[in-house]
């Protein structure tokens, strides 16, 4: 019988477990920051007591995501995956969520679409050795109070509050906050964190002027590191800078939307923050 329960800190080696069954890139402070951003809204599947799979959300006012969407391998293709995302949207309706939103696996796609969600547009999963491309004028350490600036450029650029997941970001890894600003305004900004497999370079929006310093800036002070970067693939900038120094295509993810379509202004988003919040 499949059980779908709150999930808890105790199941964080479940999690650990799965995400590297799949190959994914989360670290432990990856699941933390699920649990502690929403944690009454990370489930746990169990088939006849046994937990085997789990998903995520993050709740943004009107706006949600899902992700960590994983079920054990041997275990899939028996209504584990639609129990464990049905549950997801019910509490995600009880909160009144107007717009759910996920980037979606080709494997996750089938089920995604059959419970209503659109395709919206692809992503590219970047990957390769970051080069130092030398400095770049114009770009500085973030500060605290940069933060509430570059929380109203993500806003402007995505139309979602995500203030409680990118202020997150910023407490975990403060050094790693750089910023563009112009009269005093963040213009551009980009944050990395540290995965399993490789250097995650995101969340990144910025205008056409402040995205490639700030990529040039990772670069440099990143060099010699492997790193994923997930860039939608209407920033054609963004994908034919990265790809001319040295990142090549791993793979693609579909983001797509169920309820209100919202959407992000793809020529100024340069980088993602992950698969679970867009
Ligand atoms: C995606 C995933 C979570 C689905 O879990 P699951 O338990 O296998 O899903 P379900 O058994 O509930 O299947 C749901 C739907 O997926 C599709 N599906 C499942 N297995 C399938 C298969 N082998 N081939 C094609 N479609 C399949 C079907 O549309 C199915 O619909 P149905 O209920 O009408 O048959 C699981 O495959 C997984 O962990 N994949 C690896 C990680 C991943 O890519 N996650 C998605 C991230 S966005």
């Amino acid at each position: 019988m499949i059980r779908v329960r709150g999930m808890r800190f105790e199941d964080l080696t479940l999690g650990l477990r799965l995400k590297q069954r799949a190959g994914w890139n989360q670290t432990p402070a990856d699941w933390a920051r699920f649990l502690s951003l929403q944690p009454d809204g990370c489930f746990v599947a169990e088939l006849d007591g046994e937990p085997i799979g789990t998903v995520t959300t993050c709740g943004f006012g009107p706006v949600a995501w899902v992700g960590m969407m994983l079920v054990e391998p041997h275990r899939r293709g028996q209504g584990i995956g639609r129990a464990l995302l049905t549950r997801a949207l019910e509490f995600l309706e009880a909160k009144g969520v107007r717009s759910v939103r996920l980037d979606a696996t080709p494997m996750g796609e089938p089920l995604y679409l059959s419970l209503g969600f659109v395709p919206q547009f692809h992503l590219a999963r970047l990957e390769g050795e970051l080069h130092d491309m030398g400095e770049a004028a114009g770009v500085e350490a973030g500060r605290r109070d940069d933060w509430d600036s570059a929380a109203q450029l993500d806003a402007e650029v995505t139309h979602t509050d995500r203030r409680p997941l990118l202020f997150e970001l910023f407490r975990e890894r403060p050094g790693e906050l750089r910023v563009v600003r112009r009269g005093g305004a963040v213009v551009g900004f980009l944050t990395t964190r540290r995965g399993a497999r490789a250097l995650y370079v995101g969340p990144c929006l910025a205008t056409k002027e402040a995205g490639p310093l700030l990529l040039s800036d990772v670069c440099r002070r990143h060099a010699g590191k492997f790193a994923f970067v997930d860039v939608p693939l209407g920033n054609a900038f963004a994908l034919s800078w990265l790809k001319r120094h040295g990142l090549y295509e791993q793979r693609q993810l579909l983001r797509m939307c169920r309820g209100e379509p919202i959407t992000e202004c793809v020529d100024q988003l340069w980088a993602s923050s992950g698969p679970e919040k867009g």
